[in-house]
């Protein structure tokens, strides 16, 4: 049906490609689900030269991972964000004994693995005949039907119709390149687009899709740092929050003896954090464990505990 169309896209593809990709270079289910994980919520550049091979490096197969205790998975994620990515992970890797289940729905009952994500390791990994989607995919689809609010069950329809069945793997990864490259958010090139002649949203591609104006609100918290010595108090998280990440602990308001040294942002998802940093002259509280700045550096601690810490250290060197 769209031989001409899937010819074009497989030869920009072997011509423009990231085929040099690791992910794309493997038929290691492990990787190339990891990849996935890895790359729902961060960037290929980010992925590749700060977290997937040492993570492969000190976890080399889904058995190992399963073997490993939880805090050194976390540990291996820190910096990366969205821990329960690394829980779910490790849960799987449990759960499955190490290896992978190839359907589909067997997948999707694997925490963490959800549609978008069971359909890539099927289709990359399993080699099933099978679409992808993710934002870049979905992007292109809206476009390629001028579509301005295309439904998730709309998107998966057209995707399905469209997929090269006799070139899937290529196909797929080529749809997540034009997208990352070419049918950008911003300025797409359409000239230089192997589906520019089929696609009806060429003449304004960025009306398509429409972006949902999102309004993220600022949490406030106040931080406190516990000093015994050289040594800092933390807690092991147990909320949903950060759950087995190590952190500073918050109040709700300062005490009067403890002092501002600076304050830090982070921006999440659904919200901004604001953390005003004191450190407190108090006796601290039981729940917290004292550490050097050399062994907070071993447990696994989030972006924003990072950020703090490196407050708490550039205001000694001041
Ligand atoms: N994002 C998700 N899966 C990917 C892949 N296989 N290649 C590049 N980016 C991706």
């Amino acid at each position: 049906m769209y031989r001409d169309l899937h010819r074009n896209i497989r030869r920009w593809y072997a011509a423009h490609g990231r085929l040099d990709l690791p992910w794309r270079n493997t038929e290691d289910a492990y990787r190339i689900y990891l990849s996935e994980v890895m790359l729902q919520q961060t960037q290929v550049s980010t992925v590749l030269e700060r977290y997937y091979f040492p993570f492969l490096k000190r976890f080399p197969t889904l058995e190992a991972l399963g073997k490993a205790p939880l805090e050194a998975v976390l540990k291996a994620w820190e910096g990366l964000g969205y821990y329960t990515r690394a829980k779910n992970l490790h849960k799987t890797a449990q759960l499955t004994g190490g290896t992978l289940p190839e359907s589909i729905d067997a997948l999707m009952q694997l925490p963490g693995i959800g549609k978008n994500t069971a359909h890539a390791v099927a289709a990359f990994a399993f080699r099933q005949t099978v679409p992808v989607m993710e934002a870049n995919v979905r992007r292109i689809l809206a476009r390629l039907y001028a579509l301005e609010r295309p439904t998730e069950k709309k998107l998966w329809e057209l995707a399905y119709d469209l997929v090269d069945k006799e070139n899937p793997f290529e196909y797929n990864q080529a749809m997540m390149d034009i997208g990352a490259m070419l049918c950008t958010p911003k300025a797409p090139k359409c000239d230089l687009c192997p589906l520019q002649k089929i696609c009806r949203g060429k003449n304004d591609p960025e009306r398509y899709p429409q972006k949902r104006k999102k309004t993220v609100p600022t949490k406030s918290v106040t931080v406190l740092l516990y000093k015994q010595g050289e040594k800092l108090g933390l807690y092991k998280r147990d909320g949903k929050f950060l759950h087995g990440l190590w952190g500073f602990p918050e109040c709700d308001a300062p005490p009067d003896s403890a002092h501002l040294i600076g304050s830090v942002t982070h921006a999440y998802t659904h919200f901004k954090l604001s953390c005003d940093i004191y450190v407190s002259e108090e006796t601290a509280p039981s729940d917290l464990t004292f550490f050097n700045v050399s062994e907070i550096c071993k447990i696994p601690i989030s972006k924003v505990d990072e950020k703090i810490l490196r407050c708490h250290l550039n205001m000694k060197k001041a």
